[in-house]
């Protein structure tokens, strides 16, 4: 019986299983645990199931050994430093596949928010602002026809663009490995969505040069990572009409303070990080999570591991 420390309630009954074969203990709250908490009760722990929240550097890593296995509840891993994990023999999983198809499609529906300007248009009506029926009120962009900007074609950007097919658009994509150059992209594109990792090269991949080399109608969606986009450029972008709209999932600072400055710019949907919250979506990466712990605690690979280095030493 291992001791396995998880982060948050997760829907499902992912965790009775795990509480079958071993010994479980579940930070009770529904925002993440204070960071002194969490290390006190990783340094106990023999596993961890974590959420994107907790931040997993070199000294957390050290000081929490030895770890048999980090379970992430989420694709992304750049909460956790991955190499540290490797030196330190800590195999890190993660959630990939499950969510893709929820992901791509929150995406599209803030594409399609912004480019028909859904939260203006509803602002209306609840504040007593309805024009009637007007030919000019609300005109927002087409998107049949329109070009769609793919960043980052991994298995997210590749089922956005699927659904970018079916709705008429023509897909341009940017990927480590190729496609359009990424100044071309921006330069050619009505829609850019943005599904590369968080790293050292994408962090700030989107500033001032590069919102300024996009159409002064494009819209700019953004479900990946906050970080990619430098938020002061894009505020000053909505405000003084560099690019037409903006619909994020993720932002940087996460949570976006209410009065925070970014919340005043124009033509902006700003969603809570809930890219893959669709029930079914969220238990089988609960699932995929437990199992990954389960088989980590066993002796065996991690079925979803994102350090598969780490069984190499
Ligand atoms: C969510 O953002 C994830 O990486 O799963
Ligand atoms: C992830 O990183 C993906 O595109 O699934």
């Amino acid at each position: 019986m291992a001791r396995i420390y998880v982060t948050r309630h997760l829907p499902g009954d992912a965790i009775d299983r795990l509480r079958a074969a071993h010994d479980v203990e579940v930070w009770p709250e529904d925002g993440p645990p204070p960071h002194d908490e969490f290390v006190a009760r990783a340094r106990e722990a023999d596993a961890l199931l974590t959420m994107l929240t907790e931040r997993m550097d070199a000294a957390f890593l050290a000081e929490a050994a030895p770890l048999r296995g980090v379970a992430n509840y989420a694709v992304g891993t750049d909460n956790v430093d991955l190499a540290a994990a490797t030196a330190a023999g800590v195999p890190v999983g993660n959630t990939p596949d499950v969510l893709t198809d929820a992901t791509a499609d929150l995406a599209f529906a803030l594409l399609l928010a912004a480019a028909r300007r859904i939260r203006d248009a509803d602002e209306a009506v609840r504040t007593g602002n309805w024009p009637t029926w007007s030919p000019g009120a609300f005109l927002g962009h087409d998107v049949a026809g329109a070009t769609l900007g793919i960043v980052g074609y991994g298995r997210i950007g590749r089922a956005v663009a699927r659904r970018g097919e079916g709705f008429g658009m023509e897909i341009v994509h940017n990927s480590r490995s190729g496609g359009t150059s990424l100044d071309e992209l921006l330069r050619r594109c009505d829609y850019v969505s943005l599904h590369a990792p968080l790293t050292p090269d994408t962090r700030g991949l989107i500033g001032e040069r590069e919102l300024g080399l996009m159409k002064s109608t494009a819209i700019l969606v953004n479900t990946a990572r906050g970080e990619l986009v430098q938020t002061a450029a894009l505020e000053r972008a909505l405000r003084d009409g560099t690019i037409a709209g903006a619909g994020l999932d993720v932002t940087d600072p996460e949570p976006l303070p209410p009065d925070h400055p970014l919340l005043q710019a124009p033509n902006l949907t700003v969603l809570p990080h809930i890219g893959s919250a669709t029930r079914t979506t969220r238990e089988k990466m609960a699932d995929m999570a437990a199992g990954n712990l389960m088989a980590a605690l066993a002796g065996e690979r991690m079925p979803y591991c994102a350090n598969p280095e780490v069984y190499e030493r």
